[in-house]
């Protein structure tokens, strides 16, 4: 199977909204659109093309051994993925206004545990036109994934998405 695998969570806000959006880019047909939630790592398995999306929500719930996030549950077994021939390209939301020093994050905290396992994540994005103090999402001034604000600036969103997707696809998603 060629199909790119979006796999998201929280199941109903911006996160899940997202995910449509991009699926739409990236073409229905060769798709799945699938909540984090209770996936266990064979989800992955008929997927070399996957897309995670995710939120920030908070330092706490990731420090603390709360299992109340969609993606925490997850999290302990990404080392029981077989990462070969896999590629990775994140995207997260946020609030640049509420959130300035913490902006996106949850997409630096995922990277890195990605990283750390040796897997091939794409889809960098450069912070020009973003507005925040910090993030841990940022490497060498680039983003680790697609930071989106749809509290904010839900009107930057489409090209946003359209510009990533159309970087993606030179990948082959
Ligand atoms: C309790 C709480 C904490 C948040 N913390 C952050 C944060 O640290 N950094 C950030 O960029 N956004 C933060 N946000 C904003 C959310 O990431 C943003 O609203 C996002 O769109 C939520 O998407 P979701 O509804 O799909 O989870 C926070 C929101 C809430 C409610």
């Amino acid at each position: 199977m060629n199909k790119t695998g979006i796999f998201y969570g929280p199941e109903k806000g911006s996160v899940a909204k997202v995910a449509n959006m991009i699926a739409d880019e990236l073409g229905k047909d060769t798709t799945d659109i699938i909540p984090i939630k209770n996936c266990n790592p064979t989800a992955f398995k008929d997927y070399h093309k996957l897309i995670f999306g995710i939120s920030t929500l908070g330092r706490t719930n990731w420090d603390s051994e709360h299992k109340d996030d969609d993606w925490d549950q997850f999290f302990t077994q990404l080392k029981n993925v077989n990462w070969d021939s896999k590629q990775v390209a994140i995207y997260g939301l946020g609030d640049q206004i509420n959130y300035p020093d913490h902006f996106v994050d949850a997409i630096g905290w995922l990277y890195e545990r990605l990283k750390a396992l040796n897997v091939d994540i794409v889809g960098a994005v450069d912070d020009q036109g973003y507005h925040y103090n910090e993030s841990e999402a940022l490497i060498k001034g680039q983003f680790m994934g697609l930071p989106l604000d749809e509290d904010n600036e839900s009107e930057k969103s489409p090209s946003r998405i359209e510009q990533w997707t159309s970087q993606l696809k030179k990948d082959g998603f």
